[in-house]
């Protein structure tokens, strides 16, 4: 019988402090699902970050985006050193990507698995269930600003959060295509701050009623982003999927990924829709100085992106797969890592997950 091999190259970025630990666990987990998914993975390793940084005093290369541009997609692990600002680092390597390839879609699903406590009293397994839609390239990140009279007694700085309809409308759109998909309650969540914020943050509301209108089957609601925090906690169950600005969304993301367990689980896919420039994968959390080197970091938050990236790719099966695999090791409560009450290692977690997709 014949068949036919995809080859897909992926730049992998595994970066600092605990995303060397986790992105080769997620490797393993990807060689693993390749053959059954009749897939190829060849991997292109960049040991950008913060060591980087120390030898050669940038994060990356200035012709880094050339050398990712080609590629299928990107495994990114996570950036932030101790020792270095964390202006430097992330934006001399994570933000320019996001921004340089438009990946205007932060995709970032929270779900309650069976197995798993929440923080929140009383919440069972499958009962939180969302997906927070990130807008990635602008708004509050836009990085337009400057300082005046720098490092002077009367130092002045300011920072301009940039909000266009464009960026707006597309990233709405593709909010509502995820919950024609998503198979949950069919629902939009907008969060805006449009009360003290009245103009970025109305143009923001009025596009996603317009855009809103092409969506008739769609359920809308909009919230203020400090009501919505509060409504993370007293009603997550109501959320489908929820699309925000690049700061709020960022900071929503992290309470996701706390009431559905642990930011070790929260996965994520820096999106560009139009497959123009390859989108990135990586997990939620950071480089957590806190416990790198020690091989209890939970691996599941960057194995679930590499799900996310093998769905992107075109291997959907592969995808649920491990995302059946991760599930089933949660639900089992065995085997999981310190943030999730456990004991075990790093490693013994993939393991499981490896044993599960046998
Ligand atoms: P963090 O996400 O690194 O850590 C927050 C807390 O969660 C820590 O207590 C950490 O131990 C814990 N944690 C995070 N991931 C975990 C995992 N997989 N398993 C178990 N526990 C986990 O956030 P922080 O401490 O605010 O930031 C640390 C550095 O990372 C900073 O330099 C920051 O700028 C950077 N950062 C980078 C990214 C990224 O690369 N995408 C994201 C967030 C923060
Ligand atoms: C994230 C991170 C980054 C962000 C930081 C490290 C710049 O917190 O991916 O959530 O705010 O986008
Ligand atoms: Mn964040």
């Amino acid at each position: 019988m014949l068949t036919f091999m995809s080859e897909f190259s992926i730049a992998v970025i595994a970066g600092d402090g605990v995303g060397q630990e986790v992105i080769p666990e997620a490797l393993r987990v990807l060689d693993q699902v390749a053959p059954r998914a009749d897939a190829a993975f060849r991997y292109l390793h960049f040991d950008w970050g913060a060591e980087y940084y120390l030898r050669q005093g940038r994060m990356m290369p200035a012709d880094a985006l050339d050398l990712l541009r080609p590629v299928d997609a990107i495994l990114l692990g996570a950036v932030g050193h101790p020792d270095i600002p964390d202006h430097i680092t992330l934006n001399g390597l994570l933000l320019p990507i996001r921004r340089g390839f438009d990946q205007y879609a932060n995709v970032r699903p929270a779900v309650l698995y069976p197995g798993v406590a929440s923080p929140l009293a009383g919440r069972e397994g499958g009962s939180i269930d969302m997906v927070v839609v990130r807008e990635n390239t602008e708004g509050e990140y836009a990085q337009v600003g400057g300082f005046l009279y720098h490092h002077q007694p009367d130092e002045v700085a300011i920072q301009t959060a940039v909000f266009t309809r464009r960026g707006i409308e597309r990233v709405v759109r593709h909010a509502f295509e995820i919950a024609q998909r998503h198979g949950g309650r069919r629902k939009v969540t907008s969060i805006t701050k449009s009360n003290a914020q009245g103009f970025g943050m109305v143009l923001w509301d009025r596009t996603f009623a317009k855009v809103a209108a092409e969506f008739r089957d769609i359920e809308t609601e909009s919230l203020l982003v400090d009501a919505a925090a509060m409504n993370f906690v007293r009603r997550p169950e109501s959320f489908d999927v929820v699309v925000a600005s690049n700061l709020f969304g960022d900071i929503l993301s992290d309470l996701s990924a706390i009431i559905t367990g642990s930011i070790g689980l929260a996965a994520s896919a820096n999106l560009d829709p139009s497959r123009r420039y390859p989108s990135m994968f990586e997990p939620v959390h950071g480089s957590a100085p806190d416990i790198a080197g020690r091989g209890i970091v939970n691996p599941l938050a960057a194995i679930l992106s590499a799900s996310m990236m093998l769905d992107h790719l075109g291997l959907e099966g592969a995808g649920r797969s491990v995302e059946r695999a991760v599930a089933a090791v949660l639900a089992e409560g065995k085997v999981r890592t310190p943030d999730l009450g456990g004991t075990s290692s790093t490693r013994e977690v993939t393991d499981a997950v490896l044993a599960g997709l046998n």
